[in-house]
């Protein structure tokens, strides 16, 4: 397939590898709709979040401080609310969810799009491994904080990644999440993002029989300051070559925003999607005793953290 027709192709949903978040979104009214997204900051979630107020929903925008949220909330036009979440730190993430609660919103979508990305030496949080606390237990806490503020019909959305397929073979290395063993900064990524996949799968589990959803998705290949900790000949590669096969931050931020808020997809759930279509993660993706057990693991780790 050439550049162009994967640029030009759509998938069954009529939306396809080079469609943008406005043009997903384009005719929908979410005004009433209230829609949370971790890191608005910077990249696909700060595009998410300009896209989703512009539409009219309140989007509640987090950032690891609420200074860096109160300023992404400001540049995207000053309706959303800023929210401090900092994924790291369960302090932060159950005051975000307190915070949530006080403020009496129903959720009707939560955009679980914050990351990191290939820390180049092991680092842990809480002795986790860090790519793993900040990208899954740190939305753990979130989500399952939040559950009983989802909407009838709300969403969850995982932003997990094509690079869940560099988890190790065995999926999760529940005897290592501290990375102690062997880390290395792609296969610690891909095992953080094949949990944020296998999280949305055992929460649709949990789901079933609601209206509400849980999925995951790949945004693309994007060009964002999730490379800030790539080498800088990598990062050199990538400004030189990228604009000829990346995604923009417009195009990765159509499938988050087509998931949490397209009718289209109202009553599908624990789905992987990619360029707004439904795609095939790797088989232990969809293995239910995987995606059981690491919600019980995570489980765990929440209850041997301090409670402030
Ligand atoms: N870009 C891609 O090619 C690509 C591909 C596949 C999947 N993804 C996924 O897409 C999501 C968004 O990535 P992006 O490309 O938009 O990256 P980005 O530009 O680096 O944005 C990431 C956001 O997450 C926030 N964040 C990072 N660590 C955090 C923490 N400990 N607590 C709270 N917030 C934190 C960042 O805040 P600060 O700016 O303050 O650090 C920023 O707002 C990530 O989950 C990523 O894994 C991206």
């Amino acid at each position: 397939m050439s550049l162009y027709q994967l640029f030009k192709s759509k998938g069954p949903s009529g939306f396809g590898y080079g469609s943008t978040a406005e043009e997903v979104t384009r005719g929908l009214s979410l005004q009433g709709k209230n829609i949370l997204v971790t890191g608005c900051t910077s990249g696909l979630g700060q595009e998410a979040m300009r896209v989703l107020a512009q539409r009219g929903a309140k989007v509640l925008g987090t950032a690891r401080t609420l200074e860096k949220a109160r300023a992404a909330c400001e540049a995207a036009g000053g309706g959303a609310v800023p929210l401090a979440c900092e994924l790291s730190d369960p302090g932060s993430v159950r005051a975000c969810v307190e915070a949530v609660k006080r403020g009496g919103d129903r959720l009707d979508a939560l955009v679980c799009n914050a990351g990191i990305m290939a820390l180049p030496r092991l680092e842990q949080a809480h002795g986790i491994e860090l790519q793993f606390f900040t990208n899954h237990v740190g939305h753990f806490i979130l989500v399952t904080g939040l559950l009983d503020r989802l909407a009838e019909d709300g969403r969850v959305v995982m932003l997990s990644s094509g690079a869940h397929n560099m988890a190790p073979k065995e999926g999760i290395r529940f005897d290592d999440l501290a990375g102690a063993k062997g880390y290395t900064p792609w296969g610690h990524y891909g095992q953080s993002k094949l949990a944020n996949l296998l999280f949305a799968k055992e929460l649709a589990r949990r789901l079933a029989g609601t209206r509400r959803t849980a999925n995951a998705v790949h945004p693309g290949v994007i060009r964002t300051n999730l490379g800030r900790h790539m080498p800088s000949f990598a990062n050199l590669v990538f400004g030189l070559v990228g604009p000829l096969f990346l995604k923009t931050v417009a195009q990765g931020a159509a499938t988050e925003v087509y998931v949490a808020v397209h009718p289209a997809v109202a009553t599908t759930s624990g789905a992987y999607f990619a360029d707004c279509n439904v795609a095939k993660p790797r088989a232990d993706a969809d293995d239910p005793a995987l995606a059981r057990r690491l919600w019980e693991a995570s489980e765990e780790i929440v209850s041997r953290l301090p409670a402030r």
